[in-house]
């Protein structure tokens, strides 16, 4: 099948999933939309009451200004695909909890490999989580690391942003920099400099599945 009929399978499974308690309270499950073949995925937290509502990802006022974050970038919103950690939205806006992010991530997943994107951006610390698991976000925010091949770059939540002024240069900021980030991606991950025989101490062998590789570009 090809990237676009995996994506609407996946939607249509999403819609009526019952695989874990967030169904109950769902108007309208959220999939996700955007480019089969975008090169860069952006994944926030859940939806939220707007997108409930609609059925579509980051359209209140956080997706608002995820537009005018992606217009800094040179981006429009069909330039890339828009998801979320979980589909269904958590009552109240709620942290959605571990067995919700476990139950939902095998959609995360397929459509990770349906698209299989130069660069994901992760909005807010539950996506972040499921890539960098020991990352703070104050520390790494608006740099990229390599991860499985792929650059990951995660960034302020945008409601984050906009309910903490001080942070909102700083998201805007570092949104301004994934045009070199997308360079980046083009040219692929570093190779290793040293051929495989010589490398001898644990962390060398860990190599860059497992060990994401910061770039101190800025
Ligand atoms: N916040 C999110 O994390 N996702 C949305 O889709 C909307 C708001
Ligand atoms: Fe299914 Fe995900 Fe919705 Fe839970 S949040 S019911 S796993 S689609």
């Amino acid at each position: 099948m090809n990237p676009e009929s995996v994506l609407r399978q996946i939607a249509s499974e999403v819609s009526v999933c019952t695989r874990c308690i967030l169904h109950y309270s769902r108007k309208n499950a959220v999939p996700g939309e955007g480019r089969p073949d975008a090169e860069i995925m952006m994944i926030g937290e859940g939806p939220g009451f707007y997108e409930n509502e609609q059925g579509r990802p980051f359209v209140g006022p956080a997706g608002k200004f995820l537009d005018e974050l992606l217009q800094q970038a040179g981006l429009k919103r069909e330039d890339v695909f828009i998801t979320n950690v979980v589909k269904c939205r958590p009552p109240g806006n709620r942290d959605p909890q571990p067995e919700e992010l476990a139950a939902c991530d095998v959609y995360l997943e397929r459509q990770l490999q349906a698209i299989n994107p130069r660069i994901i951006v992760t909005l807010g610390r539950f996506s972040m989580a499921k890539f960098l698991p020991n990352a703070k976000i104050s520390e790494v925010h608006g740099k990229a690391l390599w991860v499985n091949g792929r650059l990951i770059i995660p960034m302020y939540h945008p409601a984050a942003a906009l309910h903490q002024p001080s942070l909102k240069a700083t998201v805007i900021e570092d949104f301004g920099r994934l045009p070199a980030y997308l360079e980046m991606a083009r040219q692929g991950p570093p190779q290793p400099s040293q051929p495989e025989e010589v490398t001898s101490s644990p962390e060398s062998q860990m190599g860059q599945d497992e060990q994401p590789t910061q770039l101190s570009l800025f």
